[in-house]
This record gives C-alpha cells, sequence and structure tokens, in this order.
C-alpha cells in the first residue's frame, strides 16, 4: 500500500495494486482516532469543526504495513491510522442511488418464508447468549419475529420489550389490551378482521416496534398475519414506477382523534425515502388515514390508483405470512416495515392479547453489541 498526496495536500490516495483509494484532508482530520480527538473510553469526538483550521492540508503521509501516518499543517499534528480502519469506512466508491434500494442487512421476504419465521424460545432469550443474538438478527433481517414458551401472565410483554429496549408510552397506556370490548373506542377492540396496517401512523415518530403477547386464545380464527411492506412497496415499484413515485413523492396525513383530550395528526408519505432513494418507511393504514391535501389535483387520481394497488399487493395471499399466537406466544414487527393483521374470529371463546409499543433504535443497538459481542469473543 502506497500513500501519495495531490499538490495542495487536499487529498491523500492508497493505492494498492490497480486500486485508489482517496480520502480529503478535512474528513481524515475530523475522524482522527487519536486520544485528543476522540475519547478512547467511549469513542466519542472531542473537537468539533471549528477546531480545526480551514486552511488545512497534509505536509506528508507515509505508509508502513498497516499503519499509515499523517501530517497536518498548520496544526503541525501527526495522527496515525490503520489502513484497516480506512478500508472499512471507505467512501469514494460507488454508492447506491436507485430509488427503493435496502439497507444490505435486510432480508425482503413474501408468503415463502412462513416455514422460516424467526422464532426465539422466551427462556432461552433471557440467558441473553447466542440465542438471543440470533433472534435479534433475524428480528431486524426480516422486520418480525416470534418468541414461544413464555408465561401466560400478564406483564409477560415487558419481559420480551427488555430483551432490547424500552416500551414507548403513549396516550393508549404503557400497554394496551387486545380483545372484545362492549363499547370500542377503536375498531382492534372488536371481533372483526382488520386489513394489514401499520400502527399509529398518526405519531410523528411513530412507534417503530410493536410487541403483541396472547395469554388467551380460544376462540376461532383470529391468527395473526404479517406482510412485508418494503416488498410490497418494491413489487409497486416493479409493476409500475409511476405509482411508486407517486406515493413517494407525496405526503399524505393521517389523524387519530377518538379519545377526548386526543387529537394526533401526522403529515408523511406512505412510501418513504431517503435523500439517496433509501427505502426507510411504509405507512398504511385505512382506518387513520385523513383527508389527503399535500398531493397536487393533476396528480390525485393517479395517488389513488396507486394507493389502490398498493392496498391489493397487501392484501395477496402470496404476499403473507399466517401464524396463530397460542397463550404465552408473542411477535414483535417493525412498525416502520412490516404489516400486521388479524383475521376475524368468533364472538365465541375469547382471545385476549397484550400489546406495547417500543424503539427500533434499541433493537438495532441491541443486535449490534450482541454482534460486537461475539466478534470480540472471537478474536
Ligand atoms: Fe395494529
Amino acid at each position: 500500500m502506497e500513500a501519495t498526496l495531490d499538490p495542495h495536500g487536499h487529498v491523500l490516495t492508497l493505492t494498492d495494486g490497480a486500486k485508489h483509494l482517496r480520502f480529503h484532508a478535512i474528513w481524515l482530520r475530523d475522524n482522527a482516532q487519536d486520544a485528543e480527538t476522540r475519547d478512547p473510553g467511549n469513542g466519542q469526538r472531542l473537537i468539533s469543526l471549528r477546531d480545526i483550521p480551514p486552511e488545512l492540508y497534509i505536509a506528508s503521509a507515509r505508509c508502513d504495513g498497516d499503519d499509515l501516518t499523517v501530517c497536518f499543517e498548520p496544526e503541525g499534528k501527526v495522527v496515525k491510522y490503520t489502513v484497516s480502519w480506512l478500508r472499512a469506512h471507505v467512501y469514494d466508491r460507488v454508492t447506491q442511488n436507485t430509488r427503493g434500494w435496502v439497507a444490505d442487512d435486510l432480508a425482503l421476504w413474501d408468503a415463502s418464508i412462513c416455514d422460516r419465521v424467526p422464532t426465539g424460545d422466551f427462556a432461552e432469550l433471557k440467558q441473553r447468549g447466542d440465542g438471543l443474538a440470533h433472534w435479534l438478527n433475524g428480528a431486524v433481517q426480516y422486520g418480525f419475529a416470534k418468541v414461544e414458551n413464555g408465561p401466560v401472565e400478564q406483564g409477560a410483554l415487558f419481559q420480551v420489550v427488555d430483551l432490547f429496549g424500552y416500551v414507548r408510552e403513549t396516550n393508549y397506556g404503557r400497554h394496551f389490551e387486545v380483545r372484545t370490548e362492549v363499547n370500542p373506542t377503536n375498531l382492534a377492540y372488536t371481533g372483526l378482521g382488520l386489513q394489514a396496517h401499520t400502527d399509529n401512523p398518526y405519531r410523528d415518530p411513530t412507534p417503530s416496534i410493536q410487541v403483541l403477547y396472547c395469554l388467551e386464545s380460544t376462540a376461532a380464527g383470529g391468527e395473526n398475519m404479517v406482510v412485508d411492506g418494503f416488498a410490497c412497496a418494491r413489487r409497486l415499484q416493479e409493476e409500475n414506477p409511476q405509482y411508486f413515485d407517486v406515493l413517494a413523492n407525496h405526503c399524505a396525513r393521517f389523524e387519530y382523534a377518538g379519545e377526548a383530550d386526543v387529537c394526533l395528526t401526522s403529515r408523511r408519505p406512505l412510501i418513504e425515502l431517503a435523500p439517496d432513494g433509501e427505502l426507510i418507511g411504509v405507512r398504511f393504514n385505512n382506518r387513520s388515514l385523513s383527508a389527503v391535501t399535500d398531493v397536487p389535483f393533476e396528480k390525485m387520481d393517479v395517488w389513488y390508483a396507486a394507493y389502490r394497488r398498493l392496498g391489493e399487493i397487501i392484501d395477496d395471499p402470496a404476499m403473507e405470512v399466517t401464524f396463530r399466537l397460542d397463550p404465552g406466544e408473542a411477535f414483535i414487527v417493525d412498525n416502520t416495515r412490516v404489516l400486521h393483521a388479524r383475521k376475524a374470529y368468533s364472538g365465541t371463546g375469547k382471545r385476549w392479547l397484550q400489546g406495547c409499543y417500543a424503539d427500533k433504535d434499541g433493537l438495532w443497538s441491541a443486535r449490534n453489541a450482541a454482534a460486537r459481542r461475539y466478534r470480540m469473543a472471537a478474536e
């Protein structure tokens, strides 16, 4: 590996045979890993950009095996990097920018995965070993995961949340009961089947994880069903890019005002993309879609046609994974991606689930920390 500089010292190039990796002086200086720049304990940056002179340049750079030594002027600061760290953080590469791309660690799915649903044993998950790491990984990859063999006791759902994060309390409380009620304030509490949906799109931010825990299930029917919203959005895009674009380019509006003192509203698209086109969220909930007023008049017809087609794809049995939750079983969903539904169940017998919300930053963090633990153990 050889390090060379441009005449101004603004760009450093690492050359390995025919491969060239370029780094800007400002990027290298800002990402110095020395103890004056980053706290050796928590890894947090100790300087801000204003501490780096704007006239910064690299006076010299030398490679020796995996070590790269760079001298920055006018600071006269010498910083050591490892080539392996630079390789792992390279940005001189072809980046994804096709609309609708998804992160490498996600696996989009349809009904064909019904026999390999990510599932964990409650007691094994609580040991926080291999089993939990595997389950967390599955939950991130597929956007949902089941738990089996848990206790049949109220509040057990909080132990599921404890595996990866913290409960997100809402106006529905720290948790909510899902069972037939005589005077339902929300359709989720009746025996009707529900179309697959994401929960609470009227919140901003939306709760990004939902946990549903079964305590009683003697009524016929009432199976749970999940659909990969990202797979549905991508299928819509393949069938009709114009439909995908109109749903991604314009905001819908959602509202829930079904209780006194509650008037939740949000303004977000049904298909949400990052600025570089990454597919980062799907919101779909016919019950709480309010009057859409942010789609231009000329496009409202096509927006509705696209919304209708997305709904048809979501309703297609080829996209859904169905499973029955028995008492002591639970599942979690990434509510920004995976839609859930319940089939209709009869009024005879009982079905009782407890649900709560959490957030997926905790799930990702727990997954990443578990992966790091195993990497360190292997080293
Ligand atoms: Fe729901």
